[in-house]
């Protein structure tokens, strides 16, 4: 896998201020070892006790209460095999990992081939969480990137899985995705999504539509159980930071997007003195269909033809746009309209290419005023003008990728601007990594609670037995709960104290987790290796269900 953190980070620019979290939580990718993908069957490998799927006991003649007594067997086999495999689990802990790839580390063929449409996304998430290791997962897939976001039990064999997945629905070899993949681990991924959300990470810096897309992920994801309590408060976050970067910093001014690039770009490749005859198509009237009109109209272009499947986007066009000339023609119509266009540009969510080369190669020529080359400007991904369209000498095809040079132009302003962004992606990172560190004593507490409330019950009955029922008024009894009670919680004030940390006190992390071993040891609440294992009992429930 190329890219790391490594790069990533050097795409990003200087991180955020280091993390809360504990130091190993951030072990480069580089650290994972030999990471030679190898179809194995999950845990077992090596040994046979550790089969997960499917019983070895499947004749037909097994009857039913016996075949329930194996299932329940091999359930606890298989339960077991996790246990003893837990203790390499609780070396690590669960993990927020981000994998995917982007507009800076793979080229526009890749991400459409792994793009998930919005309406699959709760399948994928589904796929993403029943995998052996994956708890929580969300799926960020836009024009610039393909993004998993997921909650790993195992930092290892959780990338493996999700890795895996990727090149199963995408249909790229793995070995060929590692060329392009990167991931981020615990702050990183946190801040890199973050990042993204304020724009900072998109091809045109500071564009707003990225903030839409964060939020429909976690729109779409409500409801389901991909979006845990990690995923959840991690994209809620993100929303919040990079609505903060919008309103107090300038990165938005000047209204950038995808669509005003795209626009440029048409701009500087026709001549100047044809400007104001172009001829301009516009396929697709969605939200990019619909801000590549507005930017051809800010530049002053008063009639432009729109071909879309249905009328009624076009039409709540015009009515925003009431000067400007726009002739909708329907979808059946669309070669007869390019055939009257020097450039179009193509916006929609087709999954297929629109524009085969045998079409182009059956339009009219364009006037030689323009070279006799028909422009198209292509942003939708996956893209609508087949690659070959290309080879075509007069059609110039140019997809999203390509709009680099447009926005290369003012780097310095872009820098300038990000890193007041920064600061305050940094201020949103310490939050909620305050937040994810304040859950890990949590199960402490309440383990310590109960434990305690359990010795209260259990004296405070023994204690009213030996009174005796008939001896005790009602005001005595209730003075005697009280008194137990009073004695638990003043004595579990001050360990619960010293188990609180949320950024708020001058505690340090470290000190406060120290705390919560100490009380584990102490009163034996061994809660990690619970926790670790109800998790573990609950996935191979699932696996087996
Ligand atoms: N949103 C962004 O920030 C962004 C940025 C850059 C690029 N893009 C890319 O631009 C494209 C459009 O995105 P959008 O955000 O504008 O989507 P959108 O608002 O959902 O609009 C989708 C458009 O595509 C049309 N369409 C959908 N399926 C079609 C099909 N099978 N054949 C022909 N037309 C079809 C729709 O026509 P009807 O009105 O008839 O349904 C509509 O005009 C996508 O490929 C996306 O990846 C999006």
């Amino acid at each position: 896998m190329a890219v790391v953190s490594g790069s990533v980070a050097s795409l990003l620019g200087p991180k955020a201020a280091p993390s809360l979290r504990r130091k190993s939580s951030n072990a480069p990718f580089s650290a994972l070892p030999g990471f030679r993908v190898v179809p194995r069957p999950p845990v077992c490998v090596g040994n046979p006790r550790g089969r997960v799927r499917g019983s070895p006991r499947c004749e037909a003649t097994v009857d039913l209460v016996e075949a329930r007594t194996a299932s329940r067997a091999s359930s606890a086999s298989a339960l077991e095999q996790f246990k003893i495999s837990a203790d390499r689990y609780m070396k690590e802990r669960s993990s927020i990992a981000v994998i995917g790839l982007s507009v800076h580390t793979a080229p526009v063929e890749m991400r459409e081939k792994l793009a998930v449409p919005e309406a699959q996304w709760p399948r994928a998430i589904e796929e993403l969480c029943s995998l052996n290791h994956v708890e929580e997962a969300a799926v960020l897939s836009t024009c610039n990137r393909m993004e998993i976001y997921v909650v790993v039990l195992s930092w290892h064999r959780g990338i493996r899985e999700v890795t895996e997945w990727m090149a199963k629905t995408s249909g790229i070899p793995v070995s060929e995705l590692r060329q392009h993949l990167f991931m981020l681990r615990d702050s990183d991924a946190t801040g890199h999504l973050f990042e993204v959300s304020a724009g900072l990470d998109s091809l045109v810096l500071g564009e707003g539509q990225i903030l839409a897309q964060v939020k429909q992920v976690v729109r779409v994801g409500q409801g389901s159980r991909g979006l845990g309590k990690n995923i959840d408060r991690m994209f809620k976050d993100a929303i919040t930071a990079g609505k903060r970067v919008r309103s107090e910093t300038n990165i938005s001014s000047g209204a950038v997007s995808v669509s005003s690039a795209a626009v440029e770009l048409a701009l500087m490749k026709l001549p100047k003195s044809y400007l104001p005859s172009a001829r301009m198509l516009v396929i697709g009237a969605g939200k990019m269909g619909k801000l590549v009109i507005k930017h051809l109209v800010a530049k002053g272009f008063q009639r432009i033809m729109v071909v879309n499947r249905s009328v009624e986007k076009v039409d709540a066009i015009r009515e925003e746009m009431k000067d400007v000339e726009i002739i909708f023609r329907p979808f059946t119509d669309m070669l007869p309209s390019a055939a009257e266009a020097d450039v179009v540009f193509t916006s929609t969510a087709s999954e297929t290419p629109l524009f085969l080369k045998e079409h182009v190669e059956g339009l009219p020529p364009v006037s030689d005023a323009i070279g006799a080359v028909r422009l198209f400007i292509d942003i939708s991904v996956p893209r609508n003008v087949a690659s070959c369209v290309s080879d075509l000498e007069y059609a110039r095809v140019y997809n999203v990728d390509d709009l680099k040079s447009v926005v290369e132009a003012n780097k310095e302003d872009r820098l300038r601007k990000a890193m007041e962004a920064r600061a305050i992606i940094t201020q949103e990172l310490k939050r909620f990594e305050a937040w994810r560190d304040s859950l890990e004593t949590v199960p402490t507490i309440k383990k310590l609670r109960s434990y305690a409330d359990r010795i209260k019950a259990s004296e405070l009955e023994k204690c009213l037995q030996k009174i005796g029922d008939d001896a005790l008024t009602k005001k005595m009894r209730r003075a005697i709960e009280e008194l137990s009670s009073g004695i638990v919680n003043k004595l579990l004030h001050g360990p619960l104290q010293h188990l609180r940390c949320d950024g708020s006190d001058s505690r340090t992390l470290d000190e406060t987790l120290e705390n919560m071993h100490a009380l584990n040891r102490m009163f034996s609440l061994d809660t990690e290796k619970a926790i670790m294992e109800q998790k573990i009992k609950a996935k191979v429930e699932k696996t087996r269900s």
